[in-house]
């Protein structure tokens, strides 16, 4: 049954009524959820002392094998997740920090801290990137903090987060790709089957929104998309990064828009949703009207990206 709430709810009330299904979804994540190891990701055996304290070898871009691309994307990826701390603010604040809600940001953080941990480790080890320049660039992006547009909302923060972690699932396994090395694509592929159980988790949690409060739920979906950025958008020089990943294939507008917007778009089934209020009937126009401006910007970036391709096949 679809109820047409008279007023909106409140933040407190949302987070109330999506207790019951937080719990649900909690033990089911916990079933799914595979206990695994960084370190055994990680190739020791080839590590060497750096220079500095320890008067090892300096790292120099012949260390490694793995294209500048994948360079720039890893570095990308590891930055996000090494600005857990300001995420776990962020929900911890907003979810809270008790019951079902708290053992869920808890569990979450735990989780994502590993994501660090691994890339991080497996990256000095194999010298894929200048540690200096890495650990310069984690604090000045960690030093910034990281804010949402909507971080005091709790429905848009769902949405957010459904898409952020597909986006991020996809990103790395397609980093993973690129760097021609099995071992990190390996180590990748497992970080992205971490990001695909937290996008259902989340998903699962605004698709019983939708049931809740359809409006509400569809202005937040809307809104989201309408201004989505990724979470490393505040990293230096992220526009320049993120078009070299595009160039790459390994995240650009049509998977954003194919690949992570439309697939969570039809598990909340928005075209049939009934029980809109007026807000939400419009949220929901915003939204075909948002995807179809995402399909021409799409169209418009691979004729680019193809013609670029061409060129350089050509010269
Ligand atoms: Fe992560
Ligand atoms: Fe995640």
């Amino acid at each position: 049954m679809t109820v047409t709430p008279t007023a909106p709810l409140s933040q407190t009330a949302l987070l109330i009524e999506l207790e019951p299904v937080v719990a649900d979804n909690l033990d089911r994540h916990l079933r799914v959820a595979k206990e695994w190891f960084p370190h055994e990701y990680v190739p020791w055996g080839e590590g060497r002392t750096f220079d500095g304290i320890l008067d090892g070898e300096a790292w120099a871009p012949e260390d490694s094998t793995v294209p500048e691309v994948a360079r720039t994307a890893l570095v990308v990826n590891l930055l996000t997740e090494d600005n857990l701390p300001s995420y776990h603010h962020q929900i911890a604040t907003l979810f809270g920090r008790d019951g079902a809600w708290g053992t869920w940001v808890h569990r979450w953080t735990a989780e994502e801290g590993r994501h660090g941990t691994a890339i991080r480790d497996y990256l000095t080890v194999t010298r894929a990137v200048d540690p200096v320049a890495l650990e310069r660039a984690r604090m000045t992006h960690m030093s910034a903090g990281y804010d949402n547009a909507h971080d005091d909302e709790v429905l848009h923060s769902l949405a957010y987060v459904s898409f952020q972690e597909l986006a991020t699932r996809i990103s790395h396994r397609n980093t993973g790709r690129v760097t021609g090395d099995p071992r990190c694509e390996q180590l990748l592929a497992r970080v992205a089957a971490d990001e695909n159980l937290h996008m259902v988790f989340y998903r699962n949690l605004l698709g019983a929104a939708f049931e809740l409060a359809p409006g509400q739920a569809m202005r937040a979906v809307a809104d989201v998309v309408a201004d989505f950025q990724m979470p490393g958008n505040g990293i230096e020089g992220f526009a320049r990064k993120s078009v070299a990943m595009a160039m790459a294939g390994i995240y650009d507008l049509r998977q954003h828009r194919d690949d992570v917007l439309l697939p969570v778009l039809r598990q909340w089934d928005v075209w049939n949703v009934t029980g809109l209020d007026s807000d939400g009937e419009a949220a929901r126009e915003q939204l075909a009207a948002q995807l179809d401006g995402l399909d021409r910007a799409a169209a418009r970036f691979e004729e680019k990206r193809d013609a670029r391709l061409a060129r350089r096949a050509g010269a």
